[in-house]
């Protein structure tokens, strides 16, 4: 949410900072703006809208050289997406710009406060007043603009990271935050600061994470980091596992469509090193002793959107094999319901960017309440892992695309993991029942691989329903989740009406949204799981056609019973039923992909949203 990049080196600052914003524009594609300093001054370009038009706009009305540049690309909070609100914002002497990510809650009284003392506003947004702030405070002594910042950061409550410069301190870059994400890019003379390590991954892989509450001051040959009381702080480096051809789109139009064809190495890539020969767990980041886990007597998953649907599949895995009673409940809802938490609850908090707030809030809740919390991550280095007591990572590589594929596919087999993890540790399954479901698991890539295959008839499917108003999907059991997250994927790329259900709940209530023709999803459970399950789908296949709804019916091979109730029909190989949601994914993503396309919508970049949503 906000894309943010600094720059200061040799190279023309414009053009890496464009380059960064570029790569950082799922972050939010409302507005952009880049500053420079230049001969003494700082000179800003922004415009509303995509960065394309901040290009086209610098195409008519160039900058000029500098090695130092700030940039920004916008998801509006405060104040309408135009040229006016889009940053950088730039205090009335002229000499200072700044960049924000968050929130800034306390900014109606700050900006009073400003407003005072005559000084006139020119946006509607909360970050103005922070570049109106520095410059306040540099009237103290204009030589320090680090302790500056230093002082307008003690004043801010919310969320933040601010990135500054001033025209008088060409040498550097300042950068701040506090529950919002920003890292540093080291590279030989130069260095860089971004949101998210992508906009730099061209230039160098080495890495800085910043922790809560920290100043850098970034210069072409140092990096210097201090608390907001100018104490220095201790810093971790580390190196991206990935390079600059990961965040491309690799000859795909789409980088959803790269990331559906990525999901079979993704999850086996999660599984590298995750089971040894004899089907044991390795899980060594679970830094939490075999002790703790023991005795766990509750386990409370929080998610939000696509990973709070991967939390109510594990739910079913963990039950299942651990038997320790598994709640999964939405980020945003958790912690104002007073949830009942103990240190032997165990928080399991899943998030691909490792940065959403709601997230972030509600395990510092329970935390607080002295439950352990272990953290499901893709970002390295992100807010909710360094913050958690044991993290396990995804090794899904960068998602750009805004809507979630590949990552909600290894949470999933992160869940499973954990959750075998757990039962071997606890002994809640012997060693051969282990190794028998880690067997299974392992073979998942192939079969994920398999799905792909299916991809052009989906299309074909989805490109039968480009006038439909509505589309329902339907499951049972690990398929209920399946169908939220089919829905939710047509919801945020199509902008169709679409909603998922438990299939039992139709009868009572959604039933009457049927109309004759209406498109309806069903995911089938495998026959050779509980009869009763397959029986009982049917059962609501039946309901539905007799409705007049066409059926599109995603069922194992060789599950014959169903063809007859199946206007279209795509299968998925045979796997165990807890895993079924790996493989009757992957044809809802293309569904919802395709229909977004027919419909002529950006699928990368679906409207109002942004990647990474660092606001409550
Ligand atoms: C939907 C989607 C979102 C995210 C949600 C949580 O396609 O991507 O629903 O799943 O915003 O994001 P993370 O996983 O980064 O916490």
């Amino acid at each position: 949410m906000c894309g943010i990049v600094g720059y200061v080196g040799e190279k023309q600052a414009l053009e890496v900072v464009v380059a960064g914003l570029r790569r950082l524009e799922y972050r939010g594609y409302d507005s952009a703006g880049v500053a420079v300093i230049a001969d003494g001054e700082l000179q800003t370009r922004k415009r509303a809208g995509k960065l394309i038009n901040l290009e086209d706009l610098l195409g008519e009305d160039p900058l000029p050289q500098s090695t130092n540049g700030i940039g920004h690309t916008r998801w509006a909070t405060h104040g309408a997406p135009n040229d006016v609100n889009a940053h950088p914002h730039i205090s009335s002497d002229g000499r200072v710009a700044v960049i924000h990510n968050g929130i800034i809650e306390n900014f109606s009284e700050l900006r009073a406060e400003l407003e005072a003392t005559g000084i006139a506003m020119m946006s509607e947004t909360d970050s103005e007043v922070a570049a109106h702030l520095v410059a306040v405070e540099l009237a103290v002594d204009p030589d320090d603009l680090v302790g500056a910042v230093q002082r307008v950061c003690q004043r801010l409550t919310g969320a933040f990271t601010l990135v500054i410069s001033h025209a008088d301190h060409p040498d550097m870059v300042v950068g701040a935050r506090r529950n919002s994400p920003l890292v540093v890019g080291v590279g030989k003379g130069e260095n860089f600061l971004a949101s998210d390590v992508a906009a730099f991954i061209a230039h160098t892989r080495e890495a800085i994470e910043l922790g809560q509450d920290q100043i850098v001051i970034l210069r072409s040959e140092r990096v210097d980091v201090t608390d907001f009381y100018g104490n220095p702080a201790e810093v971790n480096p580390y190196t991206v596992t990935w390079d600059a051809s990961a965040a491309e789109k690799g000859g795909y139009d789409l980088f959803m469509l790269k990331e559906i064809a990525e999901q079979p190495k993704a999850v086996a890539d999660t599984l590298l090193g995750r089971v040894d020969g004899a089907g044991r767990l390795l899980l060594d980041s679970i830094t939490l002793s075999d002790e703790e886990l023991r005795s766990i007597d509750k386990i409370v998953i929080i998610a939000c959107g696509t990973a709070y649907h991967s939390g109510m599949i594990a739910k079913y895995a963990i039950e299942h094999w651990t038997r320790v009673p598994t709640e999964v409940e939405l980020a945003s809802e958790f912690r104002y319901r007073d949830p009942i938490l103990s240190p032997r609850t165990l928080v399991i908090a899943i998030s691909q960017s490792g940065e959403t707030m709601d997230t972030l809030m509600a395990m510092r809740h329970a935390r607080e309440q002295g439950s352990k919390v272990l953290a499901i991550c893709n970002t390295q280095g992100s807010t909710i892992p360094r913050e958690s007591d044991a993290a396990v990572y995804t090794h899904a590589g960068p998602e750009i695309a805004v809507a979630s594929t590949k990552a909600f596919l290894t949470q999933v087999v992160a869940c499973y993991l954990v959750a075998l993890y757990l039962a071997q540790v606890r002994g809640d399954r012997n060693p051969e029942e282990i190794r028998a479901i880690a067997d299974d698991l392992v073979n998942m890539p192939s079969k994920i691989d398999l799905m792909l295959d299916t991809t052009e008839g989906v299309r074909g499917i989805a490109r039968e329903f480009a006038n439909s108003t509505s589309v329902l999907f339907i499951g049972r059991h690990v398929g209920f989740p399946v169908a939220l997250e089919g829905a939710l994927k047509l919801k945020e790329l199509a902008y169709m009406h679409a909603e998922g259900f438990a299939a039992g709940e139709l009868k009572h209530g959604p039933i009457a949204l049927l109309e004759d023709g209406m498109p309806v999803v069903v995911i089938v459970p495998s026959p050779r799981g509980r009869d009763v399950i397959h029986e009982k789908i049917i059962s609501n296949i039946l309901e539905v056609r007799a409705r007049g709804a066409r059926t599109i019916v995603i069922a194992e091979e060789g599950d014959e019973i169903v063809t007859p109730y199946a206007d279209w029909i795509i299968r998925t190989p045979e796997c165990p039923s807890l895993f079924q949601p790996l493989l009757a994914t992957v044809p809802l993503q293309v569904f919802a992909c395709e229909l977004a396309t027919t419909k002529g919508h950006d699928v990368d970049q679906p409207r109002n949203l942004a990647k990474s949503v660092t606001v409550e």
